[in-house]
């Protein structure tokens, strides 16, 4: 993961310095960041330090946890108008007090860099372009650096949520997998594991992907960051899993470093649509 999103990231920084030399202008990513989720505040500090490091603008906006909907949805609405942002990210989860689902609807679907808008949702689903989600543009690389051709492969993907599973496989069956989401209520899950190709790990369960689950030509992405006993682990028991496949990524050090640098690349791409209008 670290490698691939360094090799990505300086195709983007290139990217990023002909466009200034082109048209005098650079690509922005304006962070929206409310409240004081640890988690939140490393990720988004991660985000700006990747996006000064390719020569992007970058502008972290923060409110209190106490901020109301009707300030935030303002200074989307603002945002939305600025030339000078590209690409517009509100860094999840949101207090109680403000509804998700209006402030993604809120952002520009040009400026929409997570692909959380419900438009870019449709376009993923009905294969007709959009922005599409970053952790699992993230994967699809990540799986594509060791087999490139990935048609009629099975693909299994452990989690149904909006964030990851289903993006996931709408991109996967856009390469011509079979896939399968398997989730909390789904039986057998281990034996449908067994016949993967492809196993993407994004439920949010540590460890729970064992080496009984697994097989040698087996690539692993693991999505999952959990806490255990002050240390971070996957979803995947990497140490005992890693000898058993073809390839498996680390946690961390595997698909979050690939997530920024994915976002970085929407924002560019947000960046070229709105010069041409
Ligand atoms: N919180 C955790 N992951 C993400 C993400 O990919 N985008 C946003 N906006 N918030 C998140």
């Amino acid at each position: 993961g670290k490698k691939e999103a360094a090799l990505l990231r300086e195709e983007i920084k290139k990217e990023v310095l002909s466009l200034k030399e082109k048209y005098n202008k650079t690509p922005g990513l304006t962070v929206i960041l409310i409240g004081e989720f640890a988690p939140s505040q490393i990720y988004v500090k991660n985000k700006e330090k990747n996006s000064k490091e390719v020569g992007m603008n970058s502008n972290v906006i923060k409110y209190q946890s106490n901020v109301s909907e009707k300030e935030v949805l303002e200074k989307i609405k603002k945002l939305n108008q600025d030339d000078s942002v590209s690409g517009i990210l509100v860094q999840l989860p949101l207090p109680d007090q403000i509804n998700k689902e209006k402030i993604i609807n809120a952002i520009n679907i040009g400026k929409d860099v997570d692909g959380f808008h419900p438009y870019n949702v449709g376009c993923l689903s009905s294969n007709t372009g959009g922005v599409v989600p970053c952790t699992p543009l993230g994967c699809l690389y990540l799986i594509q650096s060791v087999e490139k051709h990935l048609r009629g492969l099975n693909a299994v993907i452990i989690g149904r949520s909006n964030l990851n599973g289903k993006p996931m496989a709408n991109l996967l069956l856009k390469e011509d997998c079979t896939v399968t989401i398997v989730h909390s209520k789904t039986k057998n899950i281990k034996e449908i594991c067994q016949g993967a190709d492809i196993l993407v790990a994004a439920v949010g369960v540590p460890n729970l992907v064992k080496k009984d689950w697994v097989n040698k030509n087996m690539i692993i992405i693991d999505v999952g960051i959990n806490k255990v006993n002050d240390k971070i682990v996957g979803d995947v028991a990497f140490d005992e899993v890693k000898q058993k496949v073809k390839a498996i990524t680390p946690v961390p050090g595997g698909v979050g470093p690939m997530t920024i640098a994915c976002l970085l690349k929407n924002t560019v791409e947000s960046f070229k649509r709105h010069l041409n209008g």
